[in-house]
């Protein structure tokens, strides 16, 4: 059977209007303003209010993305959203958001990979592209996790932040789109990065919320070593397969976790400094919505020309992991 190249068509990304300042979180646990930047990079982080879920910003996000591909939301045959923080158990969120943007002719359903979502959704919809099983498919990044945030737990409390970020994907021409991708996953780090209770393990009941365990725990620095690791490695594997030097990479879009985890992953890598994205310092870890959100802003700011290489790379808890190499 043929095949097509599959590339993106059009992004958008959405987050809450509310923001918490490391000066906030001064106020309610103990930690301070320079050991959150020195040690993560984040200034503030979106937190959605009360009433705010996870698929209000993905719908936003994704109407951007429609509107800017120029389709009709009808035209989309398949929908991943991606998240671990669904708006409820039942249905998929991905099912409320085709309703709300009116894509009844899509295959909806979320996928659970924590930070690398987004890649993952992207290498399933690229794959799903090429051989001709859809036509034009949505992959969206959302999370609201600061609702499964202990804000008692500066550990982890001033690392995470809401948000969303949609791309359309699509036929291209030869040469173009996604040139390579990996997806990867490790579950014998599991419990490095995990929230024990709210499922049919543990279940939700008034004791396991006495106990919190409805919130993530998080073992931050050995995921710290893994994810430099992970990320470095898959980033080689796809710039491998495809023939392209890191060097010449235009634009290196990471997962957003930890500013010293970013630049622990470029010294790995040849990519110049310059050519790295980061937005940690006004969004934090938002986990899937994190690459999609940086994608989008830097196609807004101009950052992504014709021809370009750009590079993604995730690690997330699981552990999981990917990276995909596209031309723009
Ligand atoms: N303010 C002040 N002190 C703090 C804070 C805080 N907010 N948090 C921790 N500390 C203290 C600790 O208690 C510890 O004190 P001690 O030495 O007296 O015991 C000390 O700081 C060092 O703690 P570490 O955990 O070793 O700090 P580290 O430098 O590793 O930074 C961090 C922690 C930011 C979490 C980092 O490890 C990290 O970013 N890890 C990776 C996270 C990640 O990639 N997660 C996966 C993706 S997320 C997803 O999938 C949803």
């Amino acid at each position: 059977m043929a095949t097509v190249n599959a590339g993106i068509l059009g992004t958008g990304h959405a987050y809450p209007e509310g923001i918490l300042t490391n000066a906030d979180l001064e106020k309610m646990v103990e930690t301070s303003d320079e050991w959150i930047t020195s040690r993560t990079g984040i200034k503030q982080r979106r937190k959605a209010a009360p009433g705010e879920y996870t698929s209000l910003f993905a719908v936003r996000a994704a109407r951007q993305a429609i509107e800017r591909a120029r389709i009709d939301p009808s035209d989309i045959d398949l929908l991943i959203c991606a998240t671990v923080t669904p708006d409820q158990i039942l249905p998929s969120t991905g099912c409320l958001i085709q309703a709300e943007l009116g894509a009844n002719n899509a295959a909806a359903f979320d996928l659970a990979a924590a930070c690398s979502g987004f890649l993952y959704g992207l290498t399933l919809a690229n794959t799903m592209v090429r051989c001709g099983q859809s036509r034009l498919a949505l992959v969206i990044g959302a999370e609201v996790l600061t609702q499964y945030v202990d804000y008692t737990d500066r550990s982890t409390c001033v690392i995470f932040g809401d948000g969303a970020g949609a791309a359309i994907l699509g036929a291209v021409e030869e040469g173009r789109g996604i040139l390579a991708s990996r997806i990867r996953s490790d579950g014998r780090f599991a419990e490095q990065l995990y929230a024990p209770g709210g499922g049919t393990r543990l279940g939700t009941t008034p004791e396991t919320i006495a106990q919190g365990l409805h919130f993530y725990k998080m073992k931050g620095n050995e995921l710290f070593k893994v994810a430099v690791r992970s990320m470095a490695d898959v980033s080689r594997e796809v710039l491998e397969e495809a023939g392209v030097r890191a060097e010449d990479v235009a634009l290196f879009i990471p997962h957003q976790a930890n500013q010293r985890i970013t630049d622990a992953v470029a010294g790995k890598l040849d990519v110049d400094p310059e050519r790295i994205y980061s937005n940690i310092a006004m969004h934090g870890n938002t986990s899937s919505a994190s690459i999609p959100i940086a994608l989008d802003e830097c196609v807004e700011a101009g950052r992504v020309k014709e021809g370009d290489y750009v590079l993604l790379a995730s690690f997330g808890g699981g552990v999981t992991w990917g990276g995909v190499l596209i031309r723009w």
